[in-house]
């Protein structure tokens, strides 16, 4: 049995992917090692075929006795360790969630409704690097890997609206307590007119008190339109990645660009993306619904109808779910070769863990 080694398995990533593991068995496959970065000798979490106490992830002794490692431990984690182990001539299989080594050449983007042939080949040819895709990539990839497959899309406008838990797990928490200090003032004033209730609102998120140090800006009653870093063409890092990251998954020749706006709004966990898709020619709408519809076990196609879409289009409506729904599907008024869209997914699911997961028991195959 190959020896698994597991780091930052307790963050947000990390538990979603314990849970999936969990309940697809997956621990009968292997054998489990736990790493972590304070509680060296600690008990391990009891799994089948696991190790029982806890190993240090910041020294590489025992990492380089694994088969594999799966790290959720994030960027800083991986830059500091991956070097060393690779120097210390580990040839082992990484799997990471963290973004550092996703566009090296010598590492595979793993996205598995979409990509599997190509995660198959890659580790046949004895590829080591595996990394989970950004997680409104992944997300718009499932949805619309129907078109994709047919070559028909010649680029792709994505506008988000990214909920808290993209940013971590202490600015979810930032994001609830913005919302009881709303919920506090407001319960001071239940009476007050519309009008005026708002103007309270509206000091209280910039008061100097109001909870903000993890996002820095008010997120309840706000939403933030730049998500991580600057680039220097003007794009935030979030909306570079979409077309970088997509091409590298789809292993596309000829690039197809697909930008647009990233914000972060007041949802918990699941990512909600309005698209505008330019298709290489004019086709029928019945055709495309067909095409999205049957192109992978996950995606589900939401009818353009107000009742469903506010049924099942929503993040409420799709938190803790592995389907990933695209509804508001229809042509637009530029032209039958536009096409509008709508699609929500759950960004710790398809958005982080499952494809990490994926490739993890396609390398224990
Ligand atoms: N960059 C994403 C976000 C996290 O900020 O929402 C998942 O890749």
């Amino acid at each position: 049995m190959k020896k698994v080694g597991f780091i930052g398995w307790r963050g947000m990533v990390g538990s979603v992917l314990m849970d999936r593991m969990l309940s697809e068995n997956d621990f009968f496959r292997m054998e489990s090692y736990f790493f972590s970065t304070s509680q060296k000798g600690n008990a391990a979490p009891k799994v089948t075929n696991g190790h029982q106490t806890l190993m240090s992830a910041l020294e590489t002794k025992e990492l380089l006795k694994m088969d594999i490692l799966v790290s959720c431990q994030g960027g800083d984690y991986t830059q500091e360790m991956f070097p060393q182990l690779r120097k210390d001539g580990w040839k082992g299989i990484w799997i990471d969630a963290a973004s550092t080594l996703r566009m090296k050449d010598d590492s595979v983007i793993v996205l598995d409704p979409v990509n599997r042939h190509h995660i198959r080949e890659a580790l046949h040819k004895g590829v080591t690097n595996f990394v989970g895709g950004n997680c409104t990539v992944s997300l718009l990839l499932i949805a619309l890997h129907g078109l994709f497959k047919e070559n028909l899309v010649e680029w792709v406008s994505s506008m988000t609206y990214q909920a808290a838990s993209g940013a971590g797990a202490k600015n979810m928490i930032e994001l609830l307590d913005q919302m009881r200090s709303v919920g506090n003032r407001f319960g001071q004033n239940p009476a007050m007119e519309a009008l005026d209730l708002e103007r309270q609102m509206a000091t209280l998120i910039t008061e100097g008190s109001f909870p903000k140090t993890n996002f820095g800006h008010p997120l309840a009653l706000n939403i933030l339109p730049w998500i991580d870093s600057e680039m220097p063409n003007g794009q935030s890092k979030e909306e570079w990645k979409a077309q970088v990251e997509a091409n590298k998954i789809l292993q596309t020749t000829t690039m197809i660009p697909m930008d647009g706006t990233c914000v972060r709004v007041g949802a918990l966990r699941c990512h909600s993306q309005g698209l505008t898709i330019k298709l290489k020619k004019s086709a029928q709408l019945a055709t495309v619904e067909e095409l999205i519809r049957s192109a992978n076990p996950w995606v589900e196609l939401v009818p353009n109808n107000k009742a469903d879409t506010l049924a099942k289009l929503t993040p409420a409506a799709v938190s803790g779910k592995m389907h990933v729904p695209i509804g508001r599907l229809r042509p637009m008024t530029m032209g039958g070769d536009f096409f509008n869209a709508f699609t929500v997914g759950d960004q710790l699911l398809w958005g982080a863990a499952e494809p990490l997961r994926c490739v993890l028991r396609m390398a224990l195959e």
